[in-house]
């Protein structure tokens, strides 16, 4: 199978044509959707009309399930989770804050596959911003102040009790379960070498991050806020635009992404997998 790829023109991303993902892959075909994922980080196939069953054995081609916590699968799957909101909802867009999912685990997984099933006809978004390109051109003044530090993860904003998902969180379509267990903290480097390519680029971002080991919470804070204004600049950025039967797959430890709004009125319907960490081949 010859694929087709055109990147985006902007800092990540890239659409993939010439290929029917509702049919089992070889393994060739399978490399080289790899080498366009690491390579664009982001990659959209348009008119892919796929079932459960095809987006949980494309999400398998990349990695095990991820682990999901603190949303429900939808009935009769492990392992998809529905991305939705009612043309009636008024509380906040689900996501839309700059993240890289579940950064806050052990071994945060390694990519995400979204599929459209119903796109509103305006808004709904979802913008990334590649953090290779950050990292690569941050001045050395900020890089030299983040060098060697680790940040301390938490779901605890998003997904405790009292956090934006929490017990106040009410008329919500989506299945979102908050816990206790959000409390908990992790640490990771702030610039670190992806897993499978040796590249460096900078890991997460302020929301899941809560602070930076050995510094006091103020002087954390003003660093995290310094990062987060670099690392989510538009020059970094690929704004990605949906389309009904759209398969979306990106790169959690190369970009940031988060939803957007402007859709009131019109319902939006994705289904989500998470691709789990394999092996470390770091160069
Ligand atoms: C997500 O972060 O998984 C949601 C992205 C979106 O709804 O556009």
């Amino acid at each position: 199978m010859t694929l087709t790829i055109i990147p985006s023109g902007e800092a990540c991303g890239a659409a993939v044509a010439g290929i029917d993902l509702s049919r089992p892959l070889d393994e060739a075909t399978v490399a080289e959707i790899r080498t366009a994922w690491l390579t664009h980080h982001v990659l959209a196939f348009p008119e892919q009309t796929l079932t459960n069953d095809d987006l949980e054995r494309f999400t398998q081609y990349f990695g095990p399930f991820g682990d999901d916590p603190y949303i429900a699968p939808i009935p009769g799957r492990e392992h998809i989770i529905a991305v939705k909101r009612t043309a009636d909802e008024t509380g906040p867009i689900f996501a839309e804050t700059w993240h890289s999912d579940w950064s806050f685990q052990k071994t945060p997984p390694a990519g995400t596959c979204l599929y459209g099933i119903t796109i509103p006809p305006v808004g709904g978004d979802t913008l990334f911003t590649n953090q290779h390109k950050a990292l690569d051109e941050m001045p050395d003044e900020l890089r030299s102040k983040l060098e060697g530090k680790m940040a301390v993860h938490s779901a605890r904003n998003g997904y405790a009790k009292a956090g934006m998902y929490g017990d106040n969180d009410t008329g919500r379509s989506m299945d979102i379960r908050s816990s206790d267990e959000a409390m908990a903290t992790q640490t990771h480097p702030i610039i670190r070498k992806h897993p499978e390519t040796g590249r460096e680029g900078l890991f997460g971002c302020a929301g899941y991050i809560i602070g930076i080991e050995g510094m006091g919470e103020e002087e954390g804070f003003a660093l995290l806020t310094e990062l987060y204004r670099w690392q989510t600049r538009p020059e970094f950025q690929y704004h990605h635009k949906w389309q009904p039967n759209m398969l979306l797959m990106w790169d959690n430890r190369s970009c940031l992404h988060m939803a957007t709004g402007g859709y009131q009125g019109h319902d939006r319907l994705l289904h989500r997998t998470t691709i789990g960490a394999r092996e470390t081949v770091t160069a």
